[in-house]
């Protein structure tokens, strides 16, 4: 298959890329040119429960990283029996490494607020929050903007295009923690209590923002929708494979030569987004290692890449597709300092509220901390392992359980590289490493 390329005018965001270089924001007037709220129109002039079922039928997945069916989601908002109900956008974006959902809100906001306002139609809500992150400036002030304009031109606030459908938008700051992504913690926050997780079930479909059945889906998730209502649920599974449908953005960066925001049908295989997104490897070097999906995603050796970006092919592999990021190692890079950098990400981020997460990190974080100082020993992997498989099994929220995810694969495929940082190690065990 082959890679179609940014600023190909079929995909879904169609996003322009140059030399590192975006396109300007797309206005509402630009936005209306190209067709922009003919989605909506045609929503507006058919059933909400048709909009939830041509969702279900373009096969879209939740882009904030679970890859929940989101017409599933929808249809459970829908059949609440309780009136009063909510959409919220997730566009915290706290995974390191993805910059997508910021891209979008800058360049493509009335793509993203026309995708809520047809989620809001489709489940019956009649208020929404984006919750943006707290260092995204440009992108509150550009969604700000947006809504004012939208409100404006009668496609937000009270009946929308002449319909009885009222919508009504509001931003709302995130504080700086990476933990409110986590889609209860944000509504905790949101509701002014500590940015916490909270058990599940239930979940915020059944009982969300005060109580109320809530709508959370990522920005990406969102900004599907305008497409695959006002195209079809048809032309949006020629994108894609049978599996995942679609396409997907990719944060790519590291040790490429192209850096930046690609957007490609699910089914191109790693390697294909590396070399030909990328421009493959920076100075000429080899490539050593990448890291898919985030810190809380799997680093793999080269010769996985040829697994393709889709769901079920990539659960298979034990890859997590995640947000969407690629960090691209040449073999200049050391994997225990990747490694040990995202150990301290996660130790920073945990909210110290479960055992195995609050503890775990801390060993974990210790125990990396000798290996890279000289002092690590070969008991000190087993207990690395051990700690890591307690979290991802009895950790309480996300952030523990995926957690582990770099560093247990790391040990899978880059072994030798713990075994030569072990003062214990001998030599030639250490030359048989399993890299
Ligand atoms: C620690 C943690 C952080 C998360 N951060 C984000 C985030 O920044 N943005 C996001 O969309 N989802 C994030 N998620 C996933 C959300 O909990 C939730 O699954 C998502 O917003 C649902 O939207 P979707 O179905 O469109 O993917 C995070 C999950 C965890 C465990
Ligand atoms: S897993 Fe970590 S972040 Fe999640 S509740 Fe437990 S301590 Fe907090």
């Amino acid at each position: 298959m082959n890679i179609r390329r940014n600023g190909q005018s079929d995909l879904v965001f169609n996003i322009e890329w140059q030399g590192g270089q975006t396109g300007a924001q797309i206005d509402l007037p630009d936005y209306l040119a190209r067709g922009g709220y003919q989605a909506l129109r045609r929503a507006l002039a058919t059933d909400p429960a048709q909009v939830v079922q041509t969702v279900k039928d373009a096969g879209l997945r939740g882009r904030g990283g679970a890859a929940f069916p989101t017409g599933l989601k929808m249809e459970h908002v829908r059949d609440n029996l309780e009136l009063e109900r909510y959409v919220i956008c997730n566009a915290d974006e706290g995974e390191p490494g993805t910059f997508k959902d910021r891209f979008v809100m800058t360049h493509l906001p009335f793509q993203l607020l026309e995708g809520m306002t047809l989620a809001a139609y489709a489940v019956g809500a009649n208020r929404g929050i984006i919750y943006i992150r707290y260092e995204y400036p440009e992108a509150q002030a550009s969604i700000r903007h947006s809504i004012a304009a939208a409100v404006e031109a009668g496609l937000l606030g009270d009946n929308i295009l002449g319909s009885e459908f009222s919508f009504h938008l509001e931003i709302f700051s995130g504080a700086g923690s990476y933990l409110c992504g986590e889609e209860t913690a944000l509504l905790s926050s949101i509701e002014g209590k500590k940015g916490r997780p909270r058990l599940k079930p239930p979940y915020p479909t059944q009982s969300g923002l005060w109580g109320k059945p809530t709508l959370i889906n990522n920005v990406e998730t969102l900004a599907n929708l305008p497409a695959i209502i006002g195209r079809g649920a048809v032309w949006y599974r020629s994108l894609g494979t049978a599996d995942s449908p679609g396409t997907k953005l990719i944060s790519l960066s590291g040790d490429v030569n192209n850096r930046g925001l690609f957007e490609v049908p699910f089914g191109v295989s790693f390697r294909e987004i590396i070399e030909s997104c990328g421009g493959g490897i920076k100075n000429g070097r080899k490539l050593k290692a990448v890291n898919i999906g985030g810190a809380s995603g799997v680093v793999v050796p080269p010769h996985e890449l040829d697994c393709r970006l889709e769901y079920g092919a990539c659960a298979k592999r034990e890859i997590t597709i995640g947000s969407g990021a690629v960090f691209v190692l040449d073999d200049t890079r050391s994997i225990l300092d990747n490694v040990r950098n995202r150990a301290a990400f996660f130790l920073h981020e945990s909210c110290g509220k479960c055992t195995p997460c609050r503890e775990g990190l801390r060993q974990v974080n210790r125990i990396i901390g000798a290996l890279c100082g000289g002092a690590g020993t070969a008991s000190d992997l087993a207990k690395l392992e051990r700690y890591t498989r307690t979290m991802q099994q009895a950790a309480f929220c996300g952030l523990g359980q995926a957690a582990g995810n770099t560093l247990i694969s790391s040990l899978a495929y880059f072994r030798s590289e713990y075994e030569a940082a072990c003062r214990d190690v001998q030599p030639a065990a250490k030359k048989e490493g399993t890299a």
